[in-house]
């Protein structure tokens, strides 16, 4: 592998991987939290070729590097080249914030839970505490979040996915104390059910497609949470609001959130995100 990285000398570098990153608003929310905490640190995007990862994160380290942010397709891989991971990581089984000890020890913690969990609860006022909750999707970034929101003790949270045995194999992650929240349900046989939270943690969005749920999965009133973000509503935004939801967002504030605990993990210090939220949604 020729090494991609030009890392500035004489400050702590930072920076966000994967295939592809090029639009990735990381370097713009760490530059801003580092102007608003009075750090000085440099963030870079850097895209990594599949294969390249291990490598790419032992030539960053070799280099000086301080922390990485490890996007799609590496999450797995960063949580098995750990040598230490947080708790809520090893649950996840997935891994978007490494850094470095001083003997060289490669850490890793996952910040998507907390992410998502922060916005929904503090900044978007929906709670998932007692309430029926319904996550649609079954890759990386559902497995992500999965210890986080089961750690807000919904009534039920019911995993649904186009590809079920996918799902059932998320729901065998769950620990045996917490298999009493969970169902997996096929997305036919969730009319009616009339969820008061739905999570959509799938790619589609992506795609401008829809998850194929029936009309009446949401209750009147309930809210909708699309993990993705565009500058317009996403598919499922608006398939939410036509649904009758109460409000249906995107999750450019879980982007910020787990941005920012990421940020606390490196630098000891918590940024202001709603600041930055507000500043990423007037641009
Ligand atoms: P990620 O790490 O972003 O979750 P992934 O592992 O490729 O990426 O998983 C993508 C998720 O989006 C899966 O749940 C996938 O469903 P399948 O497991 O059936 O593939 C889901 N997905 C992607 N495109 C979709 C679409 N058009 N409709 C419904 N689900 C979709």
């Amino acid at each position: 592998m020729t090494t991609p990285w030009q890392l500035p000398a004489g400050i702590d570098c930072y920076a966000v991987v994967g295939y592809p990153v090029a639009h990735s608003k990381s370097p713009r929310i760490h530059q801003a939290f580092a102007r608003q905490t009075g750090q000085t640190l440099a963030y870079l995007a850097q895209e990594i070729e599949p294969g390249d990862f291990a490598a790419a994160v032992a030539e960053f380290q070799r280099l000086g590097g301080k922390g990485l942010n490890v996007t799609l397709p590496f999450k797995l891989e960063a949580h098995d080249l750990c040598a230490w991971r947080s708790r809520r990581a090893a649950m996840a089984g997935v891994v978007n914030t490494l850094w470095f000890e001083k003997e060289g020890t490669i850490c890793g913690d996952n910040t998507d839970g907390i992410g998502l969990v922060r916005d929904l609860t503090v900044n978007q006022g929906m709670a998932v505490v007692r309430r029926r909750v319904l996550l649609v999707g079954a890759g990386g970034a559902a497995q992500g979040v999965l210890p986080a929101l089961l750690a807000e003790r919904p009534a039920r949270l019911t995993i649904t996915n186009r590809t079920l045995a996918r799902a059932q194999r998320l729901a065998e992650r769950v620990p045996v104390a917490e298999k009493g929240l969970i169902e997996v349900l096929p997305m036919e046989a969730l009319a009616g059910r009339a969820f008061d939270l739905i999570i959509n943690a799938t790619a589609a969005s992506l795609a401008g497609e829809l998850p194929p749920l029936p009309d009446d999965v949401l209750r009147a009133g309930g809210e909708c949470y699309d993990m993705m973000y565009a500058d317009e509503p996403t598919v499922f935004m608006q398939w939410g609001t036509r649904s009758g939801a109460r409000r249906s967002v995107d999750g450019l504030g879980m982007l910020v959130e787990q941005a920012a605990e990421s940020f606390f993990l490196w630098r000891g210090i918590r940024p202001d995100s709603a600041a930055v939220i507000k500043e990423l949604r007037q641009s």
